[in-house]
C-alpha cells in the first residue's frame, strides 16, 4: 500500500495534479483514490485537455445535404413492402432495442435517472420508463414476440435505475428479456486542467457521452449475447422521447433494402434554431451535425424550395446491423467538449456549487461512428408520431410540451 500511495503522489507529481496529495494525505482511508489516480489515463486527460484550447472546426465546405425517402410521401405498397421486410426480422426474433439512459437529466432539474420522471400525462401521470415498457409490450404484442431490450446505465445511475425497475416490477415486462449494461466515464477537470474532488473525497467523474455505447455494448458482454440470441438488427433510441417508436418495420425494411447497415428516422427541423442535430453527408460519408456545433449561416442555409438545408433532425432513432455495430464497438471516437457547472470539494472540505461554468466534461457522440460508413438509410416520419423529447424543465422540449404531443397522439 505504501510503495502505490508514493507511487500515486508521483504520478499527480508528473501530471500538473499536485492539488489531490493533501487530499490523498488527509484522508484516513486513502485506498480508493489511490486505485483511482494508478488507473488514470493522464496522457488521455492531458490531451483532452490541449484539445479544449483548439476551437471547434467545422469545415463547411466538407460538409453537404444527404438524401432522404419521406416516409408519407412513398406510394402505399411501396411502405408495406418495406415494412413486410422489417415484420419478418421482428417476427422471426432478429430485433433488439436498446435505450440509452446513462445522461444525468440535469437540464430538467431532476434528481435521479431521467427515466425515473415523472410525467404528467393523461389521464394519469406516467414514469418516462413506464411509458417506454408500455410502448414495448404493445409491439410485443403485435408480432407475438418478447424484443431482448437493453438499457445503457451509467456508474451514476445504474444502481438507482434497477431498483426502480425492481420497485415497479418491470412494468410488466418480462424481466429476463431486459440486461442493464454501465457505460464508460471520464473524469471531470475545471478550465486550468485541474481535476476536480467529488464528495466522496474521490476525484469526480462522469459518463462520457453517448457514444461511449458501442465499447460499452462489448466489454459489458451484451453484444455477444444479442449475438447468442440471433439478432441481426438492434435500434437505439434516447430514453427522454416519450413518443419514441422502437419497433418500426419501415425503417428496417428501407436499411435492407438500400443494403445500409445503419439507418435513422428523422423529423423536419422546426427552425434553424431548434436544438437538434442535423444529418448531412462530410467527405462524402453520413454525419451528424450538433445542434451546439453548427455554424449559424448553415443552419439557415434554406433550398430552392425554402426548405432547410440541413432540416433532418436528429432524433435518435438508430438502427444498425449487428455488424455494424461490431464494427462501431472498435472505433476510437473523438470528444467533443462542453463547459459546465460542477460542484466540487475545495481544500477545505467545503462542497462548492460554482454560479458560473468552471468545468470541462468530455462526450463523446454516439453519431461520429456514421462518418465510418459508406452511407445511411434516412427515413423522414411525422414529428407528431415520433417525437416528444423532454430536455428542460420549461419552455421547448419540456414535460409541458411533451405531455401535449402524447396525449395527442394517443387520443388519436
Ligand atoms: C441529443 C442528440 C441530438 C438530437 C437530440 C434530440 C447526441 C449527442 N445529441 O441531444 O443530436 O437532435 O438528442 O432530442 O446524441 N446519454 C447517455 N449517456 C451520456 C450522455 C447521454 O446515455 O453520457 C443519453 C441520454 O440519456 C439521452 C441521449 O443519450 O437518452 C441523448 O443525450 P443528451 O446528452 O441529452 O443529448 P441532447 O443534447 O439532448
Amino acid at each position: 500500500m505504501e510503495k502505490n500511495f508514493e507511487k500515486a503522489k508521483q504520478l499527480l507529481r508528473e501530471n500538473n495534479q499536485e492539488h489531490i496529495i493533501q487530499y490523498l494525505e488527509k484522508s484516513k482511508n486513502p485506498e480508493k483514490l489511490v486505485e483511482q489516480i494508478l488507473n488514470m489515463d493522464f496522457e488521455q486527460l492531458s490531451n483532452l485537455y490541449e484539445s479544449t484550447k483548439r476551437p471547434i472546426e467545422i469545415e463547411e465546405s466538407e460538409i453537404q445535404p444527404i438524401k432522404f425517402v419521406d416516409k408519407n410521401k412513398l406510394p402505399k405498397e411501396e411502405v408495406t413492402e418495406l415494412e413486410e421486410t422489417g415484420k419478418k426480422i421482428i417476427r422471426e426474433n432478429h430485433y433488439a432495442v436498446v435505450t440509452m439512459a446513462g445522461g444525468q437529466g440535469t437540464r430538467l432539474g431532476h434528481k435521479g435517472p431521467k427515466g425515473t420522471f415523472l410525467v404528467p400525462v393523461e389521464p394519469e401521470p406516467k414514469y418516462i420508463f413506464q411509458i417506454l415498457t408500455e410502448s414495448l409490450i404493445r409491439e410485443n404484442q403485435k408480432y407475438g414476440v418478447v424484443i431482448p431490450w437493453y438499457i445503457m446505465t451509467s456508474e451514476e445511475n445504474n444502481e438507482e435505475t434497477i431498483a426502480f425497475f425492481e420497485e415497479h416490477g418491470y412494468f410488466g415486462y418480462p424481466k429476463e428479456k431486459i440486461t442493464f449494461f454501465k457505460q464508460g466515464k471520464l473524469p471531470i477537470m475545471n478550465t486550468e486542467g485541474k481535476l476536480l474532488m467529488d464528495k466522496n473525497g474521490l476525484i469526480r467523474e462522469a459518463s462520457d457521452g453517448n457514444g461511449s455505447i458501442y465499447a460499452s455494448l462489448a466489454k459489458s458482454g451484451a453484444l455477444e449475447k444479442m449475438k447468442q440470441e440471433k439478432i441481426q438488427w438492434i435500434f437505439i433510441g434516447a430514453v427522454d422521447n416519450i413518443l419514441l417508436n422502437m419497433v418500426d418495420p419501415s425503417l428496417i425494411g428501407l436499411c435492407i433494402k438500400d443494403h445500409n447497415q445503419i439507418a435513422s428516422r428523422t423529423v423536419t427541423k422546426i427552425s434553424p434554431k431548434e436544438r437538434v442535430g442535423v444529418f448531412g453527408k462530410k467527405k462524402g460519408h453520413p454525419a451528424v451535425i450538433e445542434y451546439s456545433e453548427i455554424p449559424e449561416e448553415m443552419a439557415e442555409e434554406v433550398d430552392e424550395d425554402g426548405e432547410l438545408l440541413y432540416g433532418e433532425a436528429n432524433t435518435v432513432s438508430m438502427l444498425y446491423s449487428m455488424e455494424a455495430l461490431e464494427k462501431a464497438s472498435k472505433i476510437q471516437l473523438n470528444y467533443h467538449k462542453a463547459v459546465k457547472k460542477m460542484g466540487y470539494l475545495d481544500e477545505n472540505g467545503q462542497w462548492i456549487e460554482p454560479k458560473e461554468p468552471n468545468a470541462f466534461k468530455f462526450e463523446s457522440f454516439m453519431f461520429d461512428v456514421f462518418e465510418s460508413f459508406d452511407d445511411i438509410s434516412i427515413l423522414r416520419s411525422k414529428r407528431e408520431e415520433n417525437f416528444a423529447p423532454i430536455k428542460n424543465a420549461e419552455g421547448a422540449d419540456s414535460p409541458e410540451t411533451a405531455r401535449k404531443l402524447y396525449n395527442q397522439f394517443h387520443q388519436n
